[in-house]
């Protein structure tokens, strides 16, 4: 069964639940090259992580086969360690250098890469956010939810006001972010992250989310007041904006299912 139930009102996001992870992955697919399609030059993050691997493939396999062009698309990257350049093994520059940007042909001058080396980085993320700002903003950020709640690398503590800047990364996310490497890569202690406030400014926004292990903090993040405490929560005052796509592993704890 490949069954997707739609529960969107007026004002409030949109759930889509998903049967499977390859189901969640055509999905968020689908809802990016239909940005595309309706906007070719449309200004996009995406993000890196476990959960968008299967949207990246097929997002490349449409590319390659000539039914999406990302070629006057403006990508902006959505986070990366402090001090981390593209060439760093336990880069997330890297990791989407090789995932997508690489095969699905981005034009180089229209990637954007996050100024985690700059001289200035506090200078440098207020640009970054500039440069957003100055190509119409986001029609399109797409993210996922860390097992703390974060989006991108806005941490629990994160506003929804907060802007591009430096931030300190709790231990359970280097933890996770050590494990994609298999433990062997030493993740520094801060990042730079696209805020909250850039990501909220976006036209649409697509919370991509699977597993079990996720199933709590989905459940706090679309069924809890609002908190700092969860810096996904920030995202639901997008209302109908965001777009959240479950497999039901993820969906599980929903008082709604
Ligand atoms: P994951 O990470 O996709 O690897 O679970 C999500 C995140 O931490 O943002």
């Amino acid at each position: 069964m490949n069954m997707a139930e739609d529960a969107g009102v007026a004002h409030s996001p949109i759930v889509s639940v998903v049967e499977h992870y390859d189901d969640l992955s055509q999905r968020a697919a689908e809802a990016v090259a239909a940005v595309l399609g309706r906007k070719p030059d449309a200004v996009v993050t995406l993000p890196t992580g476990d959960t968008p691997v299967g949207m990246y493939q097929e997002l490349v396999r449409r590319i390659q086969a000539g039914e999406l062009d990302f070629g006057r698309a403006q990508f902006f990257c959505l986070d990366d360690y402090l001090g981390a350049t593209p060439e760093d093994e336990a880069s997330l520059t890297r990791w989407l250098r090789a995932e997508f940007l690489i095969p699905g042909n981005l034009p180089e001058n229209h990637i954007h890469y996050i100024p985690t080396v700059a001289d200035n980085p506090a200078l440098a993320a207020a640009g970054y956010d500039r440069q957003i700002e100055d190509l119409g903003g986001f029609d399109l950020a797409v993210v996922g939810l860390g097992p703390n709640g974060h989006i991108g690398f806005n941490e629990p503590g994160s506003l929804p006001t907060d802007s591009t800047r430096v931030v300190e990364l709790e231990a359970a996310t280097r933890n996770q972010s050590a494990a994609y490497w298999d433990g062997k890569a030493d993740i520094p202690t801060q990042a730079m992250t696209i805020g909250l406030g850039t990501i909220l400014k976006a036209r649409q926004i697509v919370l991509i989310v699977s597993g079990k292990n996720k199933a709590e903090i989905v459940r706090a993040t679309l069924e809890d007041p609002a908190t700092a405490d969860v810096p996904g929560s920030w995202l639901v005052q997008a209302g109908e904006r965001l777009h959240v796509i479950l497999d039901q592993d993820a969906a599980s704890l929903l008082s709604t299912r």
